[in-house]
């Protein structure tokens, strides 16, 4: 965990323009000075991303959106002041604070307030905004815990913010607040849901919004094993017929098939609780690469609450490569 003197650290090395790997609620980030085009432009070298996939702008506190968009709608200053600090991401009008490096050369920003004590500790100490994507290489799965940073990202990044496992696991929820009817870009953290029972009505997903967004290819989030997805009923079957075949099989064993006997290489029991599974679902892709599987079994779980964003990782983990 964060030692005393490692938020002034790191602080500096913002400064100093270099990287910062950030605790958040949700994964961790690889967090560089927003405001500094060379450090943000690291970043995608590190993260071998094309740099024309936006970052996140990260805030310390709600009251210093205004210095980075060009307007706040109504819409998003509701949602800012219900969810903020929390796994939401707004998208607005790009203000002349962030460079365009930042953003891909969008005219649209995306802006977060995260819930961690020590991001928010940083954020405060660093006095700025904090850009980071999730601290993983391009399209491979988001890191939760300090180890999963230094395994992936090792000497590339200058210093690493240990804040312990995030408490939610999957990224924030994005979206679109551009206009009068906002519209989930990403479900993440903050439930479609809860988003509806604050602007007391439906909320679109996806495709509706008219803006640009880059970074939503199909393959990502992956693991090395290839990951493929059938009905619960199906599980212990394919499992079985694909390890018969010489394959190293995993499998995500849900509660509903808690009893079955399966044969594979190695078996995650899937948690009952959303909340549970989004936390864990990243370790456990993690946790099969590294028993040696080669094929990942999976099945994909109801889409309310958090289920939603459960399910849009595992469909893109399961995307074409
Ligand atoms: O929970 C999270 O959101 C984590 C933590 C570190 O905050 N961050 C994260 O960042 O997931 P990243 O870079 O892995 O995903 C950010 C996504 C991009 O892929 C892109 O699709 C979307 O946010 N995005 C960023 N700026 C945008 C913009 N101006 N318009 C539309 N989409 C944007
Ligand atoms: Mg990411």
């Amino acid at each position: 965990m964060a030692r005393s003197g490692d938020i002034g650290k790191a602080a500096d090395v913002l400064r100093a323009g270099g990287l910062v790997a950030v605790p958040t609620e949700t994964v961790y980030g690889l967090g560089a000075n927003a405001e500094d085009p060379a450090a943000v432009s690291r970043v995608f070298q590190v993260k071998g991303r094309p740099p024309t996939h936006p970052l996140i702008i990260h805030l310390g506190a709600a009251e210093q959106l205004g210095d980075w968009v060009a307007d706040v709608p109504e819409t998003a200053l509701v949602l800012a002041e219900q969810f903020w600090p929390g796994p939401l991401t707004l998208v607005l009008r790009r203000g002349r604070r962030v460079p365009l490096e930042a953003t891909g050369g969008l005219e649209t920003v995306a802006v977060r307030v995260p819930a961690h004590p020590v991001a928010l500790e940083l954020l405060s100490a660093f006095g700025g905004g904090v850009a980071a994507p999730s601290a993983n290489r391009f399209g491979s799965v988001s890191p939760t815990t300090a180890d999963h940073v230094r395994a992936e990202l090792g000497d590339a990044v200058d210093f690493v913010l240990d804040g312990g496992p995030c408490d939610v696991g999957v990224e924030s929820t994005i979206v679109d607040a551009t206009g009068d009817a906002p519209s989930i870009l990403r479900p993440g953290g903050v439930t479609p849901e809860d988003l509806e029972a604050v602007l007391e009505r439906p909320i679109a997903v996806g495709s509706k919004s008219h803006i640009r967004v880059p970074g939503q290819h199909p393959s990502h989030y992956a693991p090395r094993a290839r990951v493929v997805l059938v009905e619960p009923a199906e599980i212990a079957t394919a499992a079985q017929a694909a390890q018969e075949e010489g394959r190293q099989v995993g499998v995500f064993l849900p509660p509903s098939c808690a009893s079955v006997p399966v044969k594979a290489h190695a078996v995650v029991a899937v948690p009952a609780s959303m909340a549970d599974y989004a936390r864990g679902l990243y370790g456990f892709l993690r946790e099969l690469d590294e028993r040696g599987c080669d094929l990942i079994v999976a099945s994909l779980p109801a889409e309310e609450g958090l289920g939603a964003a459960i399910a849009n990782r595992l469909r893109r983990a399961a995307g074409p490569r």
